[in-house]
């Protein structure tokens, strides 16, 4: 492949991707063109020699036709965890339809296209926005490969990383609460390591044989939410007392944080869609099946978690972001 345009590829799952896929080919490898809303959030990207962040919204469909001339494959990384319903139907539903039309019009057959685990096929079983607009993305999608759109689909559970804004958070309330009052504490899980997700989708850019593929993305443990917080109060040597607290709780506590600035750590939306377990169903292919052997949180969260780890990264950032860098 010559050009591979990563759609969302500033965030935290695109970051490892083009990292990855530079480690793999150095500068002889693809041209990975990542597009951005505000390119300065890609600039940890701009040091990979054969990565573009190009300003760019693809929301504007002028804007789409440009970055796909002559791909020849798209990752769609595009998602948002909070919104308005308007919102998750822009980023979820419309954006993927125009996506696959784009597409078309352009002549790129090849679509990775990442979901999230715990999507049901049918969108009217979602029990919340975020997991109905991506059902409805996947229908899209499924569409336009009825009409010859070489499309895979990508299901993973919660993904974990140096990067990921999950354990992070949890280690971060727990340096600053004294107790972590917690809702839908026995949600499960069964998180991905990032750089496992980049592999799989690595694999399925240079495999034509995931063409028409759904594959779900899981780690080898199940762990609850009340689990996971724990693990990540021990890896950063900051544990506190997790409490339980009903639903009822939970909502107020969402309705409590819609209400602070910036983007708020759980929402109603966020408790519904826990109702559905976040756990691979068996019926679908996994990272197995993509020559990938899935890493423990258990024993990867204290590498970036712990004091000698990039918690450190973490800290890092947030010290160039206090100095405008
Ligand atoms: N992280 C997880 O735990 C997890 C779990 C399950 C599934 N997934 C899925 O994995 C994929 C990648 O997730 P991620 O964690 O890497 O996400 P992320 O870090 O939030 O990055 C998403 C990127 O999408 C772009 N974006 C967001 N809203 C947009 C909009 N309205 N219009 C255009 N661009 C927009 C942003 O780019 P700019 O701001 O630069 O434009 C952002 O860098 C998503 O499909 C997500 O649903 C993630």
């Amino acid at each position: 492949m010559q050009r591979v345009v990563i759609l969302g590829g500033t965030g935290f799952v695109g970051r490892a991707l083009c990292e990855q896929l530079v480690a793999r080919h150095g500068a002889g490898g693809p041209r990975l063109v990542v597009p951005s809303r505000r390119r300065e959030r890609g600039k940890h990207l701009f040091v990979l020699p054969s990565v573009d962040v190009i300003q760019a919204s693809v929301q504007d469909d002028a804007a789409l036709a440009r970055l796909l001339q002559g791909a020849d494959a798209v990752v769609n990384l595009i998602a948002i965890l909070h919104g308005t319903p308007d919102e998750f139907e822009r980023a979820h539903v419309n954006l993927p339809q125009r996506l696959a039309q784009a597409c078309a019009k352009a002549g790129v057959q090849r679509l990775i296209h990442v979901s999230a685990l715990g999507v049901p096929d049918d969108p009217a079983q979602a029990p919340s926005h975020y997991l109905r607009s991506k059902a409805q993305g996947e229908q899209a999608l499924r569409t336009a490969q009825a009409a010859g759109l070489q499309l895979t689909v990508l299901r993973p559970s919660v993904i974990f990383g140096a990067h990921d804004r999950f354990l992070n958070l949890f280690a971060r309330l727990q340096s600053v609460a004294p107790v972590v009052p917690l809702a839908a504490a026995d949600a499960r899980f069964q998180p991905v390591w990032v750089e496992d997700v980049a592999a799989a989708l690595i694999r399925c850019l240079e495999d034509p044989g995931t063409i028409g593929q759904t594959y779900e993305l899981f780690g080898p443990e199940i762990l609850t939410l009340a689990d996971l917080v724990r693990l990540a109060g021990r890896a950063s040597g900051r544990a506190r007392p997790v409490i339980p607290v009903p639903p009822v709780v939970g909502r107020l506590q969402a309705a409590v944080l819609r209400l602070l600035p910036g983007e708020p750590p759980l929402t109603a939306d966020n408790l519904r869609s826990m109702e559905v377990p976040n756990v691979a169903t068996g019926r679908l292919p996994g990272l197995a099946q993509l020559g990938v052997q899935a890493a423990s949180v258990l024993s990867v969260a204290p590498r970036y978690l712990g004091p000698a780890g990039a918690g450190v990264a973490e800290q890092l950032n947030a010290w160039r972001a206090s100095a405008g860098r």
